[in-house]
Parts: C-alpha cells; structure tokens; sequence
C-alpha cells in the first residue's frame, strides 16, 4: 500500500507589499523566514511546538482588530500582513525591556554576552534603557549537573528547553512550575538538575536556549557561543509534517 500525503493547497499573500505564495498549513513566521523577512522572536524554534509565550512575534493582520502571533497564525488566502510599523515597534520595545526588568540579565558579566538573542534582540528593537523598575529574584543557581548548569534569573522562560528535551530528545526532564513572574524551569519535579533520572546530558537544552540561562559548566563571560548543530534536524521534522 502507497500511503500518499494529502495534497495541501497553496495560497496567495502579502506580506510588507510583497505577493507571496505560501502552503495553507504554514505559519506567518515561516512564510516570512522562508522570504528572509525579519521578525523578531524568542519562543519560537523551527521545528519544535508553538507556545506563543514570548509575543515578540506579533504583527499587524489587515481586517483584525487585534495583533496576532507570526508564529501562531496560519497563513491564508488574500492575507495581508505587517511586521513593521510604529506601533509594532513600541510594543517590542516593551516586551523586551519587560524581560530585562524581570529578571537579572547584566550583558557585561554573561558567559552568553554577544551570542545572546535577548541581547540581539535589545539591539534590533532599540532599547538602551529599561524604564521599568527591576525585581531581582535572586534565585539560586543549580550547578549540580557534571557539564551544565541553569541560573534562573537569566531565564526568559521561552520553554525551548522544555520541548526540545520532551519532543526530540523524548526524555522529559525540563518542566515549567509556578505561575506568573514566579514561573521556573525544573528539572524532574524540581529535584537538583545533578540528581536527575531523566537527564541523558544530551545538551539540547543547552543549545537551544537563548540566553545565558543553560550553559556549559566552566564557560567564562561571552565563551558560551550555541552550536545548535541538530537544528537542520528540526527543520526537517517541520517540512516532512
Ligand atoms: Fe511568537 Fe514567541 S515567537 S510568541
């Protein structure tokens, strides 16, 4: 028996002025990566789940009164989107200096400093100052692991470490607990990352974070450069969906 794969139609968008083609089952933020049309984002991963937690992403649907998340949003028919204006601008610049009020993430002591996408991030959306006020956790670090460690307070809860670790690796160590701007990442029901069962220290988690929150144990300031040498293999699980 030759399975076949049911033929998925191809639809007609605009995106920035641009008319593009596009699968049905494709997301904005795919169509505009596919198109080398820059949107900035930190949840999302080609090839892992959608959780649309950062919203970094949003951007501007004709014929909706809302903004809608790139990485959540189907492509459809006669779409047309925005990813750039004043106001998305704004909005971005909130949410980025949102995450850098909330937790600690000093760029100049970081073993992530200059590979850093939160930092890229400030940079591309212009934020030179945050002008909200910072609550400093002060959470502990867990060195406990033998090759990595985790320091929560540089943690954007992006959860790319939670899906990489249950979806490719399959080893469900990572998990979200609290609610709110009390959230964490834990390691097999919040025993120490060192004493877990679960844990193959495949590094994946590591690799697709996107700050200085997972790195490698004995990283100095700005050495933690992600190889992510496994994310052609994400990108293949998306395109043979
Ligand atoms: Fe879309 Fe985070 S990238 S919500």
């Amino acid at each position: 028996i030759i399975a076949t794969q049911p033929s998925v139609r191809v639809v007609t968008l605009r995106i920035d002025g641009h008319d593009l083609s596009a699968r049905e089952d494709e997301t904005i933020i795919e169509v505009c990566r596919e198109n080398k049309i820059p949107i900035p984002s930190l949840c999302w991963m080609d090839g892992l789940s959608v959780v649309g937690a950062c919203r970094l992403c949003m951007v501007e649907v004709a014929g909706q009164n809302r903004l809608l998340a790139a990485c959540a949003t189907r492509v459809a028919e006669g779409m047309e989107v925005t990813t750039t204006s004043e106001k998305l601008q704004r909005y971005r610049r909130t949410l980025v200096e949102l995450l850098f009020a909330e937790r600690n993430h000093i760029c100049s002591v970081c073993v992530s400093n200059g590979h850093c996408e939160l930092q890229w991030l400030a940079t591309t959306c212009g934020v030179d100052h945050v002008r909200m006020p910072y609550r400093n956790h002060g959470y502990a670090v867990d060195s406990t692991h033998e090759m990595f460690r985790v320091d929560h307070n540089r943690c954007v809860l992006c959860t790319r470490c939670v899906r990489v670790c249950d979806e490719i690796e399959g080893a469900h160590t990572w998990d979200i607990m609290g609610r709110g701007s009390d959230c964490q990442v834990i390691t097999d029901l919040a025993r120490p990352w060192g004493a877990s069962d679960t844990c193959t220290s495949c590094g994946k988690c590591v690799q697709v974070c996107p700050t200085g929150a997972l790195v490698k144990q004995g990283t100095s300031v700005g050495e933690m450069v992600k190889d992510q040498h496994f994310l052609p293999i994400l990108a293949r699980r998306r395109s043979a969906r």
